[in-house]
């Protein structure tokens, strides 16, 4: 008998926000705040609003559930200590028009990432995350599980909040729908004592 243990694991968050997209008017507000971003972006590119939209009042109703999941899963998950202050260092609306891509990134500089989704579509791509260390080969394999697979993906569905740790490495395929895939994604840092250093 051979006993099986994951050792290590990396959760995705996903919390269920029905009516909060319509309730603020974000979907038609964020393609908006794209619509007015200087700067240029490429075909192909998907389109940011400006960073600072956590200042903005009309995303403060978001920006408390962002708090309020952050405070439960650094309790409830994590264990971590009480006492941190919970600091979103930047919020931006993105615009994933038809035949754009999210490159695969990660969130420097942060502890915690997420998106919220402003709008569903038949046929969206789903946001996908990679497996930190690839292993350098790949048998082939009868059914993906968490030891096997590579990457893990989740249906992009409006009035859904996710988050996952900065580190964690994502992107999302081509939208090859005629309609642009709205969301809002955040960074969040924690600021007080870390090991052998103050942040
Ligand atoms: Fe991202």
């Amino acid at each position: 008998m051979i006993q099986v243990h994951p050792i290590f694991q990396t959760p995705v968050f996903v919390v269920e926000l029905e009516g909060l997209t319509d309730e603020l008017g974000l979907a038609e507000y964020i393609a908006k705040m794209c619509r007015e971003t200087p700067g240029t972006f490429g075909a192909g590119e998907v389109v940011q609003s400006r960073y600072n939209l956590n200042q903005d009042p009309k995303l403060a109703p978001l920006c408390e559930q962002v708090f309020q999941t952050v405070h439960s899963l650094m309790r409830d998950v994590y264990r971590y200590k009480p006492g941190y202050d919970i600091e979103i260092t930047g919020m931006w609306g993105n615009e994933q028009k038809p035949g754009c891509v999210f490159n695969a990134h990660i969130h420097y500089n942060n502890v915690f990432s997420g998106v919220f989704f402003l709008n569903s579509c038949e046929g969206f791509p789903p946001i996908t995350f990679w497996r930190p260390v690839e292993s350098t080969l790949s048998p082939m394999t009868t059914q993906f599980n968490v030891f096997n697979q590579g990457s893990s993906r989740f249906e992009a569905k409006k009035d859904t909040l996710m988050l996952f740790p900065s580190w964690l490495r994502h992107s999302v395929p081509i939208n090859q729908t005629n309609t642009p895939r709205l969301g809002v994604s955040f960074n969040v840092m924690l600021r007080g004592e870390f090991y052998n250093t103050m942040m």
